[in-house]
């Protein structure tokens, strides 16, 4: 890659952004006040703003290898932290997506190095339904399904923090499981019944 290129790219974008609107930039300068967190998977292919539509100044971005919300990673949390009680997002989003390399990792017995805890979160949503993964024959059907579960868990993660649970209460703070279909473009939504999730969990992770 030729990085000249993106520095002249960079002055045709401040040229298109300006010509569409003069105070572009002096707007993007006072602030930011983005409605939405996402957190998704640090694949090149993920580029979030990018395939929801968003423009500058409307999403705050967390990405990670296969989008893990692990509570002792610091990043992560405060990510969380700040977008949910500082910027006051009115949504969370976890957006996975199919082909995820780290997913792929996690379901082979390969020795990865630093990689091995990391992937290891991934290991335990596969152990936590093993049954339901395990029925399931076709290799390809496997890997989008636990791309799809450790969106869930990943979800589930989030609702554990302190942070999400009082947002929740206080002002009816969405949280939402989303793949990314790298093979078609289309963004799902997984419809994660949270209530139900909710009703579950909360006897053991409820921080008043
Ligand atoms: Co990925």
């Amino acid at each position: 890659m030729d990085l000249v290129r993106v520095f002249e790219n960079n002055q045709k974008w401040i040229k298109e952004k300006l010509a569409l609107n003069p105070n572009f930039f002096n707007e993007l300068g006072k602030g930011q006040n983005p409605e939405l967190l996402f957190i998704g998977c640090s694949d090149s292919r993920v580029s979030a703003e990018e395939l929801m539509g968003l423009g500058p100044g409307e999403a705050f971005v967390h990405r990670n290898i296969a989008n893990m919300v692990t509570g002792t990673d610091l990043n992560v949390m405060s990510v969380i932290e700040y977008a949910v009680v500082h910027l006051k997002v009115n949504h969370v989003v976890v957006c996975g997506h199919y082909s995820c390399g780290g997913v792929k990792a996690a379901m082979q017995s390969a020795d990865l190095g630093i990689l091995n805890p990391w992937l290891r979160n991934i290991r335990d949503v596969y152990r936590l339904h093993k049954n339901k993964l395990n029925a399931i024959t076709n290799e390809d059907d496997k890997y989008d399904r636990l791309v799809e579960l450790n969106v869930q868990e990943q979800c589930v993660n989030l609702i554990k923090t302190a942070a999400v649970q009082k947002a929740y209460r206080d002002r009816a703070l969405k949280v939402h499981g989303w793949v990314f279909d790298i093979h078609t473009g289309n963004l799902i939504d997984l419809k994660i019944d949270f209530d139900t999730i909710l009703s579950n969990i909360m006897e053991i992770y409820h921080l008043d």
